[in-house]
């Protein structure tokens, strides 16, 4: 049988983790054969409500799930994780300027950050969602100076699978015969999603996009907009923001990181920039990515 794989989540006590610590327990992130140990992180006023998370996971009775560590020590959380899932953060309140938040976020993410690269396993691979998530995957960077930079990500996955999600929509195809669209930049309203290598399947084999969707006026304003806005209608649906299509999205990103994409397919991620694409080096931006086997653990 295989070692168990340690996954911490931060603010696990929250909506996002509410919704992704079950799918973690189950085997979606890491696969159906893989025991995993849940590492869960928040802070006081949350314990007792994390404490209840952890009851709920007892009661599942998940064959995968080895333990589960709720705290909400820092280090203890931290210690021994093979990945790091930063859902954790500072949310923006009213009368709040984005740079108070940021201030706020500096704080957290530079004291998980030394945290991690103090007691995490070696080769530790963090992915961050917490907003503004590309920033806050800088910052854990900054902080945490010995992680390997290609070890630090951000979350840009659930727009990927958005714009995925609406092309099929149009086409009335299957979503999982959709692939390769990109997102480009931060995880924010000033995203580009690309669909000019987004193919479909076909019986008479891959087509692109832009020749099944014959209507350009709507791949280039409304479905951009619809993408890059689609946050915000959840809020206004909801009433609450998107967790559950963001912690699927959270599986997708680690696993086809650890166990590579398919071949053929590419992903978006938020990764540091070394420069492609004439994007600067050293922002943390979101790219077309493929990940082969044995990116290891
Ligand atoms: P939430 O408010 O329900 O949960 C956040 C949790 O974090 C709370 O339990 C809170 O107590 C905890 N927390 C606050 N400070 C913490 C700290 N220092 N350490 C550990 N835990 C801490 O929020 P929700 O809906 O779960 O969203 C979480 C974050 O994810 C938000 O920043 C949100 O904007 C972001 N998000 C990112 C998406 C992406 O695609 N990148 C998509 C959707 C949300």
């Amino acid at each position: 049988a295989k070692d168990p794989i340690r996954v911490l989540v931060t603010g696990a006590a929250g909506q996002i983790g509410y919704a992704l610590v079950p799918m973690i327990a189950r085997g979606v992130m890491l696969g159906a054969d893989q025991p995993v140990i849940l590492h869960m992180l928040d802070i006081p006023p949350a314990s007792e409500s994390l404490n209840g998370v952890k009851m709920e996971l007892v009661d599942a009775a998940f064959p995968l799930l080895k333990g589960v560590v709720a705290t909400t020590d820092v280090v203890e959380a931290c210690t021994g994780v093979n990945i790091a899932v930063m859902v954790g953060g500072f949310p923006r309140k009213e009368g709040m300027e984005r740079k108070d938040v940021m201030s706020k976020n500096v704080s957290i993410y530079k004291a998980q950050a030394s945290a991690l690269e103090k007691h995490a396993a070696a080769n530790c691979k963090v992915l961050v969602v917490a907003n503004p998530a590309n920033t806050n995957a800088l910052i854990l960077k900054e902080f945490a100076p010995s992680i390997p930079e290609k070890n630090i990500s951000c979350l840009t996955r659930l727009d990927h699978n958005r714009a995925l999600g609406q092309i099929s929509e149009r086409l009335n195809v299957q979503v999982c015969d959709v692939k390769n669209v990109i997102i480009w930049g931060n995880h924010s309203s000033t995203q580009y999603p690309d669909v000019n290598h987004a193919t479909v399947k076909t019986p008479g084999g891959d087509m692109p996009v832009r020749q099944l969707v014959a209507d350009d006026d709507w791949l280039n304003e409304e479905f951009i907009t619809t993408v890059q806005q689609r946050g915000a209608a959840i809020i206004k649906a909801r009433k609450l923001s998107s967790a559950l299509s963001a912690a699927s999205a959270a599986c997708d990103h680690i696993r086809d990181w650890v166990l590579g994409t398919p071949e053929g397919t590419f992903v978006s991620m938020g990764v540091y920039s070394d420069g492609s694409y004439n994007v600067p080096a050293g922002l943390i931006y979101s790219f077309p990515v493929t990940c082969c086997d044995g990116s290891g653990l």
